[in-house]
């Protein structure tokens, strides 16, 4: 076996030093791929950033880069020889991210097409790339011609029975004359609140609940569409649907808003004869709200009257004589108007009905098999007059019928009124429900229900998935896939705590938990960014972080959920290697940690904390969701991880003072905490003593070596109290892998992780979880739902195990930022006899795939070109170890750095291996 692969391997090394010799002296035929552009962008329009960065991958079968040159031009023609923009010129680096753009400051709408090649370790050089492309939106205020827009309140506003604002949706429209031939058209638009454009009757994009979600009152995402072939010379037509959305519908904490939608669009025609022309949303248009959606509201749903609609509404021959006139208001320079920084949202995966029921006669339950986030797309026979309702539901109660008590005040019904007798397909626009089960009534009762009459339309940000992870144990795969789903649930524009309830906000405390799992599974180096320009944008003036971004609650701040200051930054920087996420936050993370020195005395913050919420057993004396580790503590032990995170990016910054301000600030909180939280004997001595106290203490690495030995025994005796079960919340859970992991016991962790009773991770599972859910008995087969206020089962949070799952079971690690250099370190344990997980690293994918046979460990694995990767087996070392098949001998690509009792670790370079070992 070894034979057939080196061989192949050798061979492969020969055909390619083949192809350079005898291909135009020293050439490489092989190119560059996957050109990307700042977070990960692939030639984008209505790209927001005037300084990107650009990253490429070298081809499968090249050890390493050792230069580059990057052109750009403002014309495909012009490459790559008179490109005039910016040549970098060959530089000499290993450097494939993120490499910083030269030329000159780019400006609101400029386009660049961008070729690169590179040198190999050889010294070979390879063909120019293919070309990418960007093209920027408008990146200022003054960019825009076009005033906001809306119905005056008279026209567009009820008040419902509690007398509170209820915003009709608006319909739009304006006819425009294009004068000439179109060489290219761009449709520049936004809301406060939702929107939907449409020319000439055709829908513009096919995003969802656009713009998003960002802080209002301080900046607005714009969308840019390509809309050259919806246009035409001659007369045409502009169409906008408009609804209330998060902007100004009701929501936690804030209630009702006061402000109503508001439009903005501009669209900009290039002419075949190079002319231009710019038309934009102004006191000319018409609206009215007697539209077919008379009502949407994101909590509670929308209601759809076929009898109101409008044929035509968006086309040119539409009479709008009887429609009110809009008002305007101009653009306002405190806030920022800017090009939407991540993928909007969109259906990204449609889910079939896979069983019907009828709990009671005519009420009929459509069954998904997943709980999921986005809307219901019904194809159903109704009757005229007769009003179909579509109720939702993540559970069902006993009788079968379905369980909405969790849902709180979200009412979450879709309602939709046919005119006449038929067959109707329709799924609502401006408004999601978090569901499994989707309840009808209403239709033609003469017909019996069929399975494609209910398809659930997964919605989220439109980002592709970066991992994949499997194992020989079924339940430890559905928690992985449960993970994922928790993920598709909640990544909805921004990171949410939960999809269903009236909730859906972005608590900061769960997002700062989940980001290392979440970036294994997607894509989604640009949601955060985004997400953390947000943060950014609502820090307070006094240091604080909101509890939930965007900021609708104004004035709560709490520890260990605004550290996401801190954690999100140096996690998405080293998990990408994009410095400029820690250069943009830096400011604000040390704005956090200044807050927390405000609010504490010798190192001991006095603030709120959420604590470790949700811990289960909790005997907290005034809110049992807090947990019983010692507020203080909490507080004490973020404060310091804080300070760490900042130390560690000022360390990458290159700020020398700060360094050793920083440090000496972390070291003074250290030994305050180790004073004031602890024994001599390694016992916590405020509070209760829980896991989580030690878990803290240990994971962030505040106590002195020999106090963190004495506290080992304290936390095997507190594990060990709880029959090995956790007795963890949101902000403990995490931290067991990587301190059982740093304590030698992983094997601890194995047993946790597959137990099966209360409280575990398979415990929900046992009890029919598709997701992960808020409380790990959020329903038990035996005691039914719980009592708790919250009961969420789509909340990520602890999905915050998927992170060991990759990076142990399977063994994927970075070392360096950007997994420039990647551990491969795979633990064995608990049940399993083999685990496998892919990743698609910034430099091409990693893998790695073990399994244990009759005593005999194998592990295949890929190390993507450009990088390095620590290879750590398992292994009785007194046995020989094999690699491809023959005894291992050292050569250049796969070096022994240590020959442990256990294992051997390797050091290794680009290429594919099987391993074997005894263990
Ligand atoms: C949310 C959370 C959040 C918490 C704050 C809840 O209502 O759903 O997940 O972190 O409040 O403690």
């Amino acid at each position: 076996m070894r034979k057939n692969t080196k061989t192949i391997s050798y061979l492969r090394g020969a055909i390619m030093l083949l192809v350079f010799i005898s291909c135009n002296n020293n050439k490489r035929t092989i190119e560059p791929f996957d050109l990307q552009i700042s977070e990960g962008f692939t030639n984008p329009l209505g790209f927001y950033d005037d300084a990107p960065t650009f990253s490429w991958k070298i081809p499968v079968g090249v050890q390493s880069q050792s230069a580059y040159s990057i052109v750009v031009a403002s014309s495909p023609e012009l490459l790559p020889n008179k490109a005039d923009l910016w040549k970098s010129g060959k530089v000499e680096t290993d450097q494939t991210l993120f490499v910083k753009y030269g030329g000159e400051k780019l400006l609101s709408k400029q386009k660049g097409y961008w070729q690169i090649k590179f040198w190999d370790n050889e010294g070979n050089e390879s063909e120019w790339s293919e070309t990418a492309f960007f093209e920027l939106g408008l990146l200022n205020n003054s960019d825009w011609q076009a005033e906001w827009i809306s119905l005056p309140d008279e026209n567009a506003v009820e008040i419902d029975e509690i007398g509170k604002k209820v915003h009709r949706v608006q319909y739009l429209r304006k006819k425009i004359e294009v004068r000439d031939d179109i060489e290219s058209a761009r449709l520049y638009i936004t809301a406060k609140g939702l929107f939907q454009a449409h020319i000439n009757g055709k829908q513009v994009g096919n995003d969802v609940l656009s713009p998003g979600w960002t802080s209002y009152q301080k900046r607005i995402e714009t969308l840019t569409y390509d809309v050259s072939t919806l246009l035409g010379k001659g007369e045409n037509t502009l169409g906008v649907e408009l609804a209330e959305g998060w902007y100004a519908g009701r929501f936690i904490f804030r209630g009702y808003a006061a402000q109503s939608p508001q439009l903005l669009a501009q669209l900009e025609v290039t002419y075949t004869n190079g002319e231009q022309e710019t038309f934009t949303s102004n006191n000319s248009w018409k609206g009215t709200v007697n539209g077919p959606i008379q009502y949407s509201s994101l909590y509670d749903g929308e209601s759809y009257d076929a009898n109101l609609e409008i044929p035509g509404w968006s086309t040119s021959g539409f009479d709008d004589s009887s429609w009110f006139a809009v008002v305007e208001e101009p653009i306002s320079d405190e806030v920022k108007l800017t090009p939407k920084r991540h993928n909007p949202v969109i259906t990204k995966i449609t889910l079939p009905t896979l069983a019907i029921t009828e709990p009671a006669k005519g009420n009929f339950v459509f069954d998904l098999g997943q709980n999921m986030a986005g809307v219901a797309q019904i194809n159903i026979p109704v009757k005229e007059g007769q009003k179909v309702t579509i109720r939702f539901a993540e559970m069902l109660q006993p009788n079968g019928e379905i369980y909405t008590k969790n849902y709180r005040s979200a009412v979450s019904t879709d309602f939709y009124l046919p005119e006449k007798d038929g067959v109707i397909e329709w799924y609502p626009k401006f408004t999601f429900h978090g569901f499994r089960y989707v309840e009808l009534s209403g239709f033609d009762e003469s017909v019996t229900p069929e399975k494609s009459w209910v398809s659930g339309l997964v919605q989220y940000s439109d980002f592709d998935k970066s991992g994949t992870f499997s194992s020989s144990h079924a339940k430890l795969n559905q928690l992985q896939n449960n993970i994922e789903w928790g993920l598709r649930g909640n990544f909805l524009d921004i990171p949410t705590d939960c999809p269903q309830r009236d909730e859906r906000a972005g608590w900061t405390g769960d997002a700062q938990v989940f980001i290392p799992t979440s970036l294994f599974i997607a894509d989604a180096h640009s949601f955060w960014a985004s997400w953390m320009q947000s943060i950014r944008d609502d820090q307070r003036e006094n240091g604080s972080i909101p509890i939930v971004v965007p900021d609708i609650d104004g004035k709560r701040v709490s520890s260990g959920w605004g550290d996401v200051a801190t954690i999100i930054p140096w996690e998405t920087y080293f998990r990408t290697g994009d410095e400029k996420i820690l250069k943009d936050s830096y400011q604000t993370m040390l704005g956090w940690i200044n807050y927390y020195r405000s609010v504490s005395e010798n190192h001991i913050v006095d603030m709120f904390t959420y604590g470790d919420w949700l811990q289960p057993y909790s005997e907290h004396p005034t809110d049992e969701r807090k947990g019983e580790t010692d507020e203080k503590l909490v507080n004490t032990a973020y404060y310091a991880r804080s300070v760490d995170l900042s130390l560690q990016t000022a360390k990458v910054l290159g700020l020398t003072d700060d360094v050793a301000m920083l440090q000496s600030w972390l070291s003074e909180i250290k030994t305050a905490f180790q004073n004031r939280f602890f024994n001599a004997d390694g016992s916590v001595s405020q509070g209760k003593p829980t896991q989580t106290a030690y878990l803290m203490a240990i994971g962030f690495n505040l106590l002195s070596p020999e106090m963190e030995e004495q506290a080992i025994p304290h936390l095997l005796a507190e594990i060990e109290k709880a029959d090995y079960h956790l007795r963890t919340g949101f902000l403990g859970t995490p931290l067991l892998a990587p301190v059982l992991e740093k304590i030698g016991r992983p094997d601890l962790m194995f047993e946790m992780l597959f137990k099966e009773t209360y409280p575990s991770w398979f415990y929900s599972i046992n009890q029919g979880a598709t997701t992960m859910w808020e409380r790990w008995n959020s329903y038990t087969h035996q005691d039914g739902f719980n009592k708790g206020g919250m009961n969420s089962f789509n909340h990520y949070a602890y999905g915050a195990i998927g992170q060991w799952m990759y990076e142990r079971i399977a063994g994927i690690k970075p070392l360096k930022p950007g997994y420039k250099e990647i551990q491969i370190a795979p633990l064995t344990g608990g049940p399993l006899t083999s685990a496998e997980a892919t990743y698609n690293t910034p430099y091409g994918k990693v893998s790695s795939a073990w399994k244990i046979e009759n005593g005999v460990f194998e592990l295949k694995t890929t190390v993507p070109p450009n990088t390095t990767a620590k290879i750590v087996i398992p292994a009785n070392t007194d046995e020989s170890l094999i690699l491809d098949g023959i005894d291992f001998a050292e050569d250049a690509q796969v070096k022994l750095i240590k020959k442990a009792k256990n294992s051997f670790e390797l050091e290794v370079q680009p290429g594919n291996y099987v391993f074997e070992s005894k263990l």
